[in-house]
């Protein structure tokens, strides 16, 4: 993968990113993201912002090299600190896990006043984003989910929504994502019964346990119900 051939994961995120875009690429490493969308679309410019030295150089190099420091500005920080209010129309936060995203987003929320698109790739937990971008102003408009070198990403696409917001989700929509969860594609399928196989393991170790925790026992539990209630049903 590089800046011209991107990951297929990192070129469903770039498709959601409107003509011209003027965003800011959170946790961007070697900045792939950015330079692939400005290569490819003259009027877009980006921030890359990156709190570790080592990717944070990575992305000052490929910025360069395409001569693109004059849309490209490549920032080294924590999460959206790097950004000043009203200079991203959209962020990406792509490649972390949930938490961190969410995390992430709250530390920036002035900044994100300002952001009307929030598009998010969660490794894992997407339920945490999700539940943030639904409590802080954002509809999610769209989801996708995409198989990739044997593992399987999950996209939200989360729009600034000033009347009308779809907060009526159940802690299952949430769960699954309620654009995939109406979907159920083949990936979405192999995604959940692969989850499934996954809890069921960490079920019955926990159990074996001198002391179990038996909250965490009741939730990993449920979400064992939800998933089969979903594979069962068409
Ligand atoms: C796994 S990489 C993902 C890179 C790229 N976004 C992608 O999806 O391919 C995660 C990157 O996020 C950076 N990162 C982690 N926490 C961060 C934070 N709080 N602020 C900015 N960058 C962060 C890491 O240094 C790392 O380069």
């Amino acid at each position: 993968m590089n800046e011209q051939v991107l990951s297929l994961r990192l070129q469903v995120v770039a498709d959601q990113l409107p003509a011209g875009a003027n965003f800011a690429d959170i946790g961007s490493d070697h900045a792939y993201l950015p330079c692939y969308v400005c290569l490819n679309d003259s009027d877009a410019k980006a921030i890359a912002g990156e709190v570790n030295e080592g990717p944070y150089q990575s992305a000052l190099r490929e910025v360069k090299e395409h001569n693109l420091e004059g849309r490209i500005s490549v920032r080294k920080g924590d999460g959206l600190s790097v950004v000043k209010p009203g200079e991203a129309e959209q962020v990406v936060i792509a490649g972390m896990g949930g938490t961190l995203i969410a995390e992430i987003l709250e530390k920036g929320i002035e900044v994100l006043d300002y952001t009307d698109r929030v598009i998010a790739q969660p490794n894992v937990d997407a339920k945490s984003v999700r539940k943030w971008l639904i409590a802080n102003g954002f509809q999610i408009t769209g989801e996708k989910i995409v198989e990739e070198g044997g593992h399987i990403y999950e996209i939200v696409i989360a729009d600034r929504s000033e009347g009308y917001h779809n907060d009526t989700f159940s802690e299952r929509e949430l769960y699954f994502g309620p654009f995939l969860l109406k979907e159920k594609s083949d990936i979405f399928r192999k995604k959940w019964e692969e989850e499934n196989q996954k809890l069921k393991y960490v079920f019955s170790q926990m159990r074996k346990a001198s002391k179990p925790d038996n909250q965490k026992l009741d939730r990993i539990q449920k979400e064992i119900k939800w998933i089969e209630e979903v594979l069962e049903n068409g």
